[in-house]
Parts: C-alpha cells; sequence; structure tokens
C-alpha cells in the first residue's frame, strides 16, 4: 500500500542517521553530508545575506545537512520538519549549540512560528517533495512570518531545463510501470516552471527577486514588503553574487551522472570517468565525493570500490 502522507514516507526513510542522511542528499555518509552540507549552506548564506545576528529558519530541516553548518553564523536557527525521525537525527547532529529550535510539524503550517519573527528563511529539496497545495501554502507561511524587510531563499525542480526533464521522466516511466489502482506516492518528485513557481510566491505575498533557472532545480530569492529601493538594492547584489549561488548548466550535468548511477543506469565507474573529463571545478570534486561514495557503499552492486 502505498503511504498517504508525507510524515509515513519521510520516517520510514530516515529510520535511523544514516538512512536519513540518505534520504537527504542521497549520500547515506557523514562524511558527504558534511561536504555536501557545506557547499549547500554557503549556496544558501549568499542568497539570504545571512548576518551573525538573523534568526533565521529552515523549512523541512532534515538531518540538519545544511543547518549544521549554518548554526555558527546566524543569531538562531529554528529547523522544522514533518518527520520525528529527521528531527531526532537533526537534534543528535545538532547537539552542543544552544541557539537551536527543532519542531515537529503536523501539517503544512508554520503555526509555531510568531508572524514576522524572522529575518531569513529558507528550504531546499523540499518544496519538490509535495502537492502544489501544500507548496502554496508554505510560501504563505513564509510571508506570514518573514519579518518585513526579511528574505528568502526557496527552490523546487525546473521543467523546462532539459536534465530537470529527464528528471521528471524518471517519474513519468516509473509511474507508468506502477499500480495504476494504488494512490501515487504522496512524496513524489514535482516539478515547475519559473513562471509558476514566482507565481506562487507573488499570489503568497511575496517579492520575487530572482529565479535563476540555468540548471534542473528553480532557485528563487524573496523578501517581504520591500521597497523599490531595497529591491533594486538586492536585485543588483544578486545578480553580483550570481555565480555563488545559480546552479550552473555543469551541476545539472554532474547531477545526471549521480542519478543514472543511483537508478543503475550507469556504473559509477563509467560516471567518474566522465567526470575526470569535466575539468577540476569545485562542483566536479562535490559529485565525485557523492559518487565514490554510492560506489563504496554498495560493493555487492558495482565491485570493490577502487583503493585511492
Ligand atoms: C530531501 S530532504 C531535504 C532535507 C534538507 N532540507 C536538506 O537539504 O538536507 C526533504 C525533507 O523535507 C521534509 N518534508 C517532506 N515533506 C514535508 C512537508 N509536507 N512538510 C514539511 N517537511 C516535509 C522531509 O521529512 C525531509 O526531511
Amino acid at each position: 500500500m502505498t503511504d498517504t502522507n508525507y510524515r509515513a514516507v519521510w520516517d520510514r526513510r530516515s529510520a535511523d542517521d544514516l538512512a536519513a542522511l540518505e534520504a537527504v542528499d542521497n549520500s547515506g555518509s557523514e562524511a558527504v553530508a558534511r561536504a555536501t552540507g557545506a557547499h549547500t549552506a554557503d549556496m544558501v548564506a549568499t542568497a539570504v545575506d545571512l548576518g551573525p545576528d538573523d534568526a533565521i529558519l529552515e523549512l523541512g530541516c532534515g538531518a540538519a545537512r545544511i543547518g549544521r553548518e549554518l548554526v555558527g553564523r546566524c543569531g538562531h536557527w529554528t529547523g522544522v520538519d514533518i518527520s520525528p525521525n529527521m528531527i531526532k537525527v537533526a537534534g543528535r547532529r545538532l547537539e552542543g549549540h544552544d541557539n537551536v529550535r527543532l519542531e515537529v510539524l503536523e501539517r503544512t503550517s508554520l503555526s509555531m512560528i510568531d508572524s514576522d519573527s524572522l529575518d531569513k528563511a529558507y528550504s531546499v529539496a523540499v518544496l519538490c517533495h509535495m502537492d502544489k497545495e501544500d507548496l502554496f501554502l508554505y510560501l504563505r507561511e513564509i510571508a506570514r512570518t518573514l519579518k518585513s524587510g526579511g528574505l528568502a531563499y526557496v527552490e523546487t525542480w525546473n521543467l523546462a531545463d532539459p536534465v530537470g526533464w529527464q528528471r521528471w521522466m524518471y517519474e513519468v516511466n516509473f509511474w507508468d510501470r506502477s499500480d495504476h489502482s494504488e494512490r501515487k506516492d504522496v512524496a513524489r518528485n514535482q516539478f515547475c516552471v519559473a513562471e509558476e513557481f514566482a507565481l506562487y510566491a507573488e499570489r503568497a505575498g511575496l517579492d520575487v527577486l530572482v529565479v535563476f533557472r540555468d540548471s534542473p532545480w528553480l532557485q528563487m530569492v524573496v523578501g517581504k514588503d520591500l521597497d523599490a529601493a531595497r529591491r533594486e538594492q538586492e536585485r543588483n547584489r544578486l545578480a553580483e553574487q550570481r555565480s555563488k549561488i545559480a546552479h550552473t548548466p555543469l551541476f545539472g550535468q554532474l547531477f545526471l551522472e549521480a542519478i543514472r548511477v543511483i537508478y543503475g543506469d550507469t556504473h559509477p565507474k563509467q560516471s567518474l570517468r566522465r567526470l575526470d573529463a569535466m575539468g577540476d571545478r569545485p562542483e566536479v570534486g562535490l559529485y565525485r565525493t557523492l559518487i565514490e561514495g554510492l560506489w563504496e557503499q554498495d560493493p555487492d552492486r558495482y565491485g570493490p570500490p577502487p583503493e585511492e
């Protein structure tokens, strides 16, 4: 029987610490999660212009892959998630920090967070795993809980990107092979085009500053109650810092290599060879770590991983 609610799916995927890490970034490895977490944390901090005193919220914080890397860079970090198991893992990974609040969500609402209380908010790899009604409700909640002048970073899958389309086709083909008398997986990957994603944000009451769209992900930075001068200032800042925020087409190609390995379409050895031909860029190193990690975790499937 297909799970019919978000919590059941994500609790099942996070029964222990390593399972939770696998669910958040496909790694199943503390070392890889720290590497991908640090990379994503830098991107988020730049997108929302994170300051040392900021109160920041992560919607769908999972195992605190990103939060663990941001908690020392802000005044207060709050992580909320639909899955009690994820929140337990996040708590263990954040032990020793006293500027942290963790909350289990009961429904698509941030009712435990006061209105106008947050300087910043973000959500990574979460809004793509829910129905559009829930995506919109959460954007409305971000609009409610941000202070005037606050900023948020949110993302979902980009259907209009060539790799985004290929990712969507994995979902289409999976459903095509599935039992159609069952409901679809509630946590399946869902996709938008940039105009649709921006429309939800605008109708939720947020000012859309930018939607980066050159990769399989739509990366949107929004603000609350920004006057024209501040909007222009933030747009200029985001344009200047684009290379630190926007995923590149190369990042999309690397991601495709990773999902080909995950879905069994290619052997990690072949993917790593293709990565070698992509040069020495930091994102290539990040995906090399991820793909090597996938190989190390499953020697029965792929054979013994290389020594080095
Ligand atoms: C792929 S993980 C990403 C976790 C984290 N943001 C990261 O990037 O490491 C998706 C997370 O979203 C949470 N989630 C899924 N559906 C949700 C919902 N409807 N409301 C709140 N959290 C949800 C899951 O429990 C899971 O922790």
